[in-house]
């Protein structure tokens, strides 16, 4: 039997390991992507995607992977997956005009007995109402000739642990026919695959996990605030309360949310609730306020650290330590450091970074001026800083000695708490590293 030849679209975080995965599992794989510039370091083996090493890139060539521009691609597939990205528009709801586009394209190039599947996420319906007839034209008998699923994409950047295959992978189809031919095709390559009643509900599975996340965060970085206040050390708190086997899950307080997906996805949900039944879903917006305000808590956090050492913050030296989004990436999408520095910058603070992973970090993407070096000698400079906060802790950074070196650390992810001196037993001085 012929290998299945499957096309992948959109070549990002999510479309390329994917691609990868497949081939590597025997699968005849081409990356479709609109961009020249990513399917040109593909093809020449040099991955844009942080989870994605050239080694492993190498090896999905030599297994036949190859990127392109060309939807022409799709006439020979027997399996679409579309991973395109799917942002916010203006009015705070989906943009998916890079759905639609990929959506004709493949109606433009389907050939009969195709599996297309919707994997970019999106508010639920969207596969029914948006996608598939783009894709069927009236041309094609639905769940006979052509099958169409959504499956959403569950990938955790950075994750050693959990990657495509062992992370299970929910299916809903737009007929039974659809669920069980996107079933068989991931339970090649996945470990595990769980099929919901239809597309919708593998639609909303995936915003509500993400709005799970999004909600359970604001309320640590509500409580956050008033613990301070109440003098509790919220973090100590969270700990005990970790212990109990069942009926909680652990959410700790941060700088904010980043990222392409919890910031963005539960607004997804709310702008369909509203659009269509003309009400709030007010735990998302409670949410989002809170999540949103996190960056300029901690700005303020700054300014009371640095006034409480008589020092203002116009003129101060702050360096901010992780500009991503999350920990051990590199991607900066999104990331809370963006509105802090912002903010710290407007009140004149001399705002400086470091991070691993940022050689240079332009705070505002479109706006050249923004761009900022990384500090070459970290020691250095959390020597000459007046105050240094720890807003990502990636793997790289020896929490003692940050603690150590530092003036004053405010710590914004309670971890550098039971991290000693460098070499000593004790915890971090009190009187200099701050928590939230
Ligand atoms: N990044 C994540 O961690 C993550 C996790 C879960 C779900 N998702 C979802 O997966 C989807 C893809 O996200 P991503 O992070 O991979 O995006 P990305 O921006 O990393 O990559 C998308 C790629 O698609 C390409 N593209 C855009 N429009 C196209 C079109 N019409 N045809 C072909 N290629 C096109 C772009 O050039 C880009 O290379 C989004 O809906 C996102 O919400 C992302």
């Amino acid at each position: 039997m012929n290998p299945t030849r499957l096309v992948v679209i959109g070549q990002g975080y999510v479309g390329l390991p994917m691609a990868l995965r497949a081939a590597a599992a025997g699968l005849q794989v081409a990356g479709l992507d609109t961009d020249g510039a990513v399917v040109e370091a593909l093809n020449a083996g040099r991955s844009h995607i942080d989870d994605v090493d050239d080694a492993e890139l190498a090896r999905g060539l030599a297994a036949g992977y190859r990127a392109t521009q060309d939807p022409a691609v799709i006439a020979d597939a027997d399996v679409v997956l579309v991973c395109v990205p799917t942002p916010l528009s203006e009015d705070g709801g989906p943009d998916l005009r890079p759905v639609e586009s990929a959506a004709r394209a493949i109606g433009d190039h389907l050939t009969a007995d195709t599996l297309v599947v919707l994997e970019s996420t999106t508010y639920p319906g969207t596969t029914e109402e948006v996608f598939a007839p783009l894709v069927l034209r009236d041309r094609w008998e639905l769940g006979t000739q052509v099958r169409i699923a959504f499956s959403p994409e569950r990938i955790d950047p950075g994750n050693a642990t959990y990657g495509v295959q062992n992370t299970p992978k929910v299916v809903g189809g737009l007929t039974e026919a659809c669920t069980l031919a996107a079933r068989d095709f991931y339970a090649r390559f996945v470990d595990s695959v769980v099929t919901t009643k239809g597309a919708r509900e593998a639609e909303m599975a995936k915003l509500l996990e993400n709005t799970f996340r999004h909600v359970n965060i604001a309320l640590v970085n509500e409580m956050v605030r008033f613990s301070r206040e109440l003098d509790i050390d919220l973090w100590d708190a969270i700990d005990a309360a970790a212990t109990k086997p069942f009926g909680y899950m652990a959410f700790r307080p941060g700088p904010g949310v980043g990222g392409h997906c919890i910031p963005v996805d539960p607004s997804y949900l709310s702008h369909r609730v509203r659009a269509k039944l003309g009400y709030a879903f007010r735990m998302v917006e409670l949410a989002e306020e809170i999540n949103t305000a996190a960056p300029l808590y901690v700005a303020r956090r700054v300014q009371q650290a640095l006034n409480r050492r008589r020092l203002a913050v116009n003129g101060a030296r702050v360096l901010l330590l992780g500009v991503t989004y999350k920990p051990d990436i590199a991607d900066l999408r999104e990331s809370p450091a963006e509105p802090l520095a912002d903010q710290l910058a407007a009140w004149g603070a001399d705002v400086r970074f470091h991070d691993p992973h940022v050689p240079v970090w332009r705070r505002h993407r479109h706006d050249p001026s923004t761009a900022r070096t990384c500090e070459p000698d970290l020691d250095t400079a959390l020597r000459e800083a007046d105050i240094v906060v720890l807003l990502q802790p990636h793997r790289e950074y020896d929490l003692a000695r940050l603690a150590e070196l530092s003036t004053v650390l405010l710590d914004t992810r309670g971890v550098v708490r039971g991290a000693g001196p460098a070499g000593g037993t004790d915890g971090p001085d009190p009187a200099r590293v701050e928590t939230l």
